[in-house]
This record gives structure tokens, C-alpha cells and sequence, in this order.
């Protein structure tokens, strides 16, 4: 019997594409599946996004290939194995402040290694209702820290008179379990729009910073009750610091208005659980905060300490970025001071499905997308037009149904309609409507501010149609 061929991972890793073919692992077999990609059942754009790489991350999401079958297709393009060398490959750089950083799901699309920004792709990122934990959006500004549960400890600060808190992870588990499913999105999200009108200072997110979790945690109103804390008219602020810090020894900070972390029904969470598990170290392990409705700048993750302030954070992420500015002022004219702090976000949706340059066949479309709005307004509505805007057609909500005034995640839409006859391409427009009737704008010149936050004109996917 011949010995199998040996390939390295690098090897693996330039087979990504139709032109060099697509190779995939499993273990330590290597496969060629180019013949595949167009018969696999779930499409050929989710097997791409494992192209050149191992199937196990992804297939970890997908429990539909752990059957007999699926492993016997896969079989058939077995061209070697890894060679065994190559496992014994990386070196630890030490003077890394990044080096201690988990391990990512390949899935996410890397705008930032250093600190570690990445989205889902749009393939996989409206596919759940609840976003896998594995490739729910990660932003970092630092590095991230690698805390001890055994001896983690939050500092929560109390009033002249009252007393301060230093609870263990034990002590937070006894205030009573509060679980939300709740949507997060930074106020990035969609920036590159942004940026192709114009440039701007800011990482390049497409339309995936944006997940949806089910949080478990105690209240923060149980805890700052427990304080001795009350709604106060001098202090007026919540101070949330992380344990991520800079080389100056700068930690990550943000705050909330008081009125909101005091009120029960804003269901503010020190959140120890996501989608039932401990929180991934990307977000925030062992504790962060989670403030439903808010920009996602404000959902602290690694929780140190919590104090009540008669001012806003003095961090940087308070007051010297997360505001949104008129289109006319510039790096040299803007005044951070003149503009209040982002909390709850604008209406937004976009679409996943079909991708922007993609070609359709001709017959009928499938369009699908998110939508979602800041301080627990529901999405009542998304309108979708296939001819950029000139006519429009309501699409169908699926995901749970929303409280009113708690409507804290998003809704998933679609809308099935025949693609116009003779039509070469379509240009495909969403926008969505919350119970305030606020809606998107139309375009991005209007909104457009030189950081590239709050970006949510109506998404536009132009589309070749199939002869
Ligand atoms: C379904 C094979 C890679 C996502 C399937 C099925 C097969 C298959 C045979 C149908 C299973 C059944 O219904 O019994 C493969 C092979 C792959 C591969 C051989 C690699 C060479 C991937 C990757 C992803 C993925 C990388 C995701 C990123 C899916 C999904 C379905 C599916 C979502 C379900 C489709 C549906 O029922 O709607 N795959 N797959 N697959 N696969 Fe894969
Ligand atoms: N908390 C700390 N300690 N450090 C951070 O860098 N990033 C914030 C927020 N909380 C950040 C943080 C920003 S800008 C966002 S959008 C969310 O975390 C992202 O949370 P996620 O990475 O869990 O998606």
C-alpha cells in the first residue's frame, strides 16, 4: 500500500479559490472538493468560507455533518494528509501584548488583528435567530485580559454613607438570575458605506457588526440597590471600568445615565452567561455589562469596578469618540464637548442575502435581512425594493416577537417575489420602519460624520440577474 501524500497547511491554505481549486481538512486529511462546492446541499457560498482550511470550526455550527453520509461524500476527494510537521510550527512571540488572545473561529471576517475586530459574514450572520457564540462580532480596543473566575472581583462602588461592594463571582450569582435575549451593534456598523462617500477615521465594518445573545446576569439595579444606592438628582452617572488596559495602564471605560441602570424595566444586566454558556473571553469573561437598547460602546466587558458619578466617564471612548457629528465639520473644527454621548441607536436594517455583486438566476429572488432599533423600539415593518426605491414591497418578520418599549432584539426578514421579467440586474433596497415611525435615510450624504458612526441609510445590494 502507497504512503498518502503529504501536504503542509500552507499548501492547504492557497487552494481557496475556483482557480487553484478548493481544499478543505478534516483531522489530518486533506481533501479537494472543487467538483463539490456547486452540489453541496447547504450552497456553495458557506462551503467557500471554509475553503483552504479545516471543515471542524464550521461544521461545530452545522451539527447536520455529524452523520455517516456526509463523512462518506467527503471520502471521495480524500487527496493526503497533513504533514506531521506541521503541527509544530508556531512561535510564541512574547513581547506580543496580543499574544495571549483566544483563538478565533476562521468564519469571522478580520477587520483588525491587533486589537481583534471581526464580523460574521453575511452568510452565516442572519442564519440564526440567536448568533453562535463562536462568531458573534468581537470588538476589542485592547488586548484581552485573561482573568482567574476563583478570583475575579467587582468593585462596586457605594454611596457617602453607604457601602462598597467587592463581589466575587459566588456573590453574583446569588442576586436573582435575570435572562434577556438582547441585540448588540456597535456604532460602526456599516462604516465602509460611510468611508465609499467619503473617507473617514474608523475600522472598516461592513454590515456584520451587529449579533444577537440570549444574557444571563443579576440586575445592575439589585446590586447598586444592594449598595445603598438611590435615584439621586447630583449623581447622575454609572461608571463602568474594564480590566483590559492600555501600556499606560489606561483601562476601558464607559457610563450610562443613572435614570437607566436604576430602572427595573430597562433590565440593565451584569451579564455572567451568553446563550447558556460562560461568556467567551472575547466577550468579556467573566463579566460585562449589557445595556439593552444602547450602543454597543457601553456594554463594558471584563468588569472591574462600577461607581455612580455626577459626570459622564472621563474615558476616551466617552467623550472623545461614539458621538456623531453635521457632515460639515471636519478633524480640524470638531468639538467633542458640543455633542452628547451616543447611547440608544437609530433605526437600522440591511440585507445578507443575495451579496452585492452576486449573480441571481432569473424566476424568483429570496432577500433576507435584519432590522433593529435603539431603546426597545420594535421594527414594525421592512419595506424592500428591487428597483432602488422606486417601488416597494413588504417583507415577511420571522424571529421572536417584540415587547413594546422592550423590544431589545432584532427581527430577521425576508421576502420571496419574482424577479422582473427582461430585467439584467436588480437594485435591492431595504429599509426599515420602529413603533416611533423613525425611518432610514435614503442616502449617506446626509448622515455622513467623519468618525463613520451611526450609519443606517437604506442598504442597497446591486445584483446581475442570470440570462
Ligand atoms: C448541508 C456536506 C461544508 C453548511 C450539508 C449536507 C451535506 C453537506 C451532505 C446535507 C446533509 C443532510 O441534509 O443530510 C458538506 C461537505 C462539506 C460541507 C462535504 C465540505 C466539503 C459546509 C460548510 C458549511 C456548511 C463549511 C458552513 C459554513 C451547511 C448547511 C447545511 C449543509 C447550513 C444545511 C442546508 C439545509 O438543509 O438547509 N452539507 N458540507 N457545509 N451544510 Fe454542508
Ligand atoms: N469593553 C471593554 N472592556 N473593552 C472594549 O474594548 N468594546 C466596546 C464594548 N465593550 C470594549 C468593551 C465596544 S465599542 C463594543 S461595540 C462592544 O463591547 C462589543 O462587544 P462584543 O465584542 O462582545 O461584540
Amino acid at each position: 500500500e502507497e504512503s498518502p501524500r503529504l501536504y503542509t497547511r500552507e499548501e492547504v491554505r492557497s487552494h481557496s479559490s475556483p482557480e487553484t481549486g478548493i481544499w478543505v481538512t478534516l483531522g489530518s486529511e486533506v481533501f479537494d472538493v472543487t467538483e463539490f462546492v456547486d452540489l453541496h446541499p447547504g450552497g456553495p457560498s458557506k462551503l467557500m468560507l471554509a475553503a483552504g482550511g479545516p471543515l471542524e470550526p464550521f461544521w461545530a455550527l452545522y451539527a447536520v455533518h455529524n452523520q455517516s453520509h456526509v463523512r462518506e461524500i467527503l471520502a471521495q476527494y480524500k487527496i493526503g494528509e497533513l504533514s506531521p510537521d506541521d503541527k509544530a510550527a508556531s512561535i510564541l512571540k512574547t513581547s506580543d501584548p496580543y499574544a495571549d488572545d483566544p483563538i478565533r473561529h476562521p468564519a469571522l471576517k478580520v477587520n483588525s488583528q491587533r486589537p481583534f475586530n471581526a464580523e460574521p459574514p453575511p452568510e452565516l450572520l442572519t442564519e440564526n435567530y440567536i448568533t453562535p457564540n463562536p462568531i458573534f462580532f468581537t470588538r476589542n480596543h485592547l488586548p484581552v485580559p485573561n482573568l482567574d473566575p476563583d478570583t475575579y472581583r467587582l468593585h462596586v462602588v457605594g454611596p457617602p454613607g453607604g457601602q462598597s461592594l467587592c463581589l466575587s463571582l459566588d456573590d453574583l450569582y446569588q442576586f436573582p438570575k435575570h435572562e434577556i435575549t438582547v441585540t448588540l451593534q456597535c456604532a460602526g456598523n456599516r462604516r465602509s458605506e460611510m468611508t465609499r462617500f467619503k473617507e473617514v477615521r474608523g475600522l472598516e465594518w461592513s454590515a456584520g457588526a451587529i449579533s444577537t445573545a440570549r444574557w444571563a446576569g443579576a440586575r445592575l439595579c439589585d446590586v447598586l440597590a444592594q449598595a445603598g444606592h438611590q435615584l439621586s438628582e447630583t449623581e447622575a452617572h454609572v461608571c463602568f471600568e474594564g480590566l483590559d488596559s492600555d501600556p499606560t495602564g489606561t483601562a476601558y471605560g464607559a457610563s450610562i445615565p443613572l435614570a437607566r441602570a436604576m430602572d427595573p424595566e430597562a433590565e440593565v444586566l451584569l451579564a455572567y452567561e451568553m446563550n447558556g454558556q460562560p461568556l467567551p473571553r472575547d466577550h468579556g469573561f467573566p463579566v460585562r455589562v449589557v445595556v439593552p437598547g444602547v450602543v454597543g460602546a457601553r456594554h463594558v466587558k471584563w468588569l472591574g469596578k462600577v461607581s455612580v458619578e455626577p459626570e459622564e466617564s472621563y474615558s476616551h471612548w466617552q467623550r472623545r469618540d461614539y458621538k456623531g457629528f453635521s457632515p460639515s465639520v471636519d478633524w480640524d473644527t470638531v468639538d467633542f464637548d458640543s455633542a452628547p454621548s451616543i447611547q440608544e441607536l437609530p433605526v437600522q436594517s440591511a440585507i445578507t442575502q443575495p451579496k452585492d455583486g452576486e449573480t441571481i438566476e432569473s424566476g424568483e429572488v429570496t432577500v433576507k435581512g435584519y432590522a433593529w432599533s435603539g431603546g426597545g423600539r420594535a421594527v414594525v415593518r421592512v419595506d424592500v425594493s428591487l428597483d432602488g426605491g422606486l417601488t416597494w414591497q413588504v417583507a415577511e418578520l420571522d424571529g421572536e416577537e417584540q415587547r413594546a418599549r422592550k423590544a431589545w432584539a432584532w427581527r430577521l426578514w425576508q421576502l420571496q417575489a419574482p424577479v422582473p421579467a427582461g430585467k439584467k440586474e436588480l437594485n435591492i433596497v431595504c429599509k426599515a420602519v420602529d413603533d416611533s415611525y423613525n425611518v432610514q435615510p435614503d442616502t449617506v450624504a446626509p448622515i455622513w460624520n467623519l468618525r463613520g458612526v451611526l450609519s443606517n441609510a437604506w442598504h442597497r445590494v446591486h445584483v446581475h440577474v442570470a440570462p
